[in-house]
């Protein structure tokens, strides 16, 4: 059975998030290489490509469905941030919003009766889990920064004769 129009439509809206995403985390990415910190950049380039790949599948699955995805006009991101640990720390509350826009479109799939959509969306929700854990790990290292350099003055002043 082809897709129906409510599911159509709210998946359109999940493909411009995805998209949204892959254009904030190169606006990041852009920023990190602008101020020198080519490994954040890598990072962040990759996740970027992650999310245009959610939006490429999102869309492929459409037309599996007999549907159409339809490209809209993606609203501009933020292109500035003060230090590396600030921009993670936005990676996760845009990432904690993404999950609540995919249980959004689950909602849809589930009130629409659609179980292949709901199969679909499945994916994406265990993808968030993953997604969110992966930047918490990031700015645990960032927590435990200031207790590496205490440990650098511990080793120091331990060496006292
Ligand atoms: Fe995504
Ligand atoms: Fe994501």
């Amino acid at each position: 059975m082809d897709i129906n129009k409510t599911m159509q439509d709210a998946f359109n809206k999940q493909i411009e998030a995805e998209f949204w995403s892959s254009n904030l985390y190169l606006a990041m990415a852009f920023w990190f290489r602008k101020e020198g910190w080519n490994g954040f950049a890598s990072w962040l380039f990759k996740q970027a490509d992650e999310e245009k790949e959610h939006a490429l599948d999102m869309a492929d699955y459409l037309i599996t469905r007999g549907g159409v995805p339809e490209m809209s006009a993606i609203p501009a991101v933020k292109n500035d941030w003060n230090d590396p640990k600030e921009v993670f720390e936005a990676v996760l509350k845009h990432e904690q919003h993404v999950t609540d826009l995919i249980n959004k479109l689950a909602d849809v799939a589930d009130a629409e009766k659609d179980r292949a959509s709901q199969n679909f969306i499945d994916k994406y929700i265990d993808e968030q889990v993953e997604e969110e854990k992966n930047v918490r790990d990031i700015l645990l290292l960032f927590k435990q920064m200031p207790q590496h350099a205490v440990a650098h003055i511990d080793r120091k002043v331990g060496e006292r004769e």
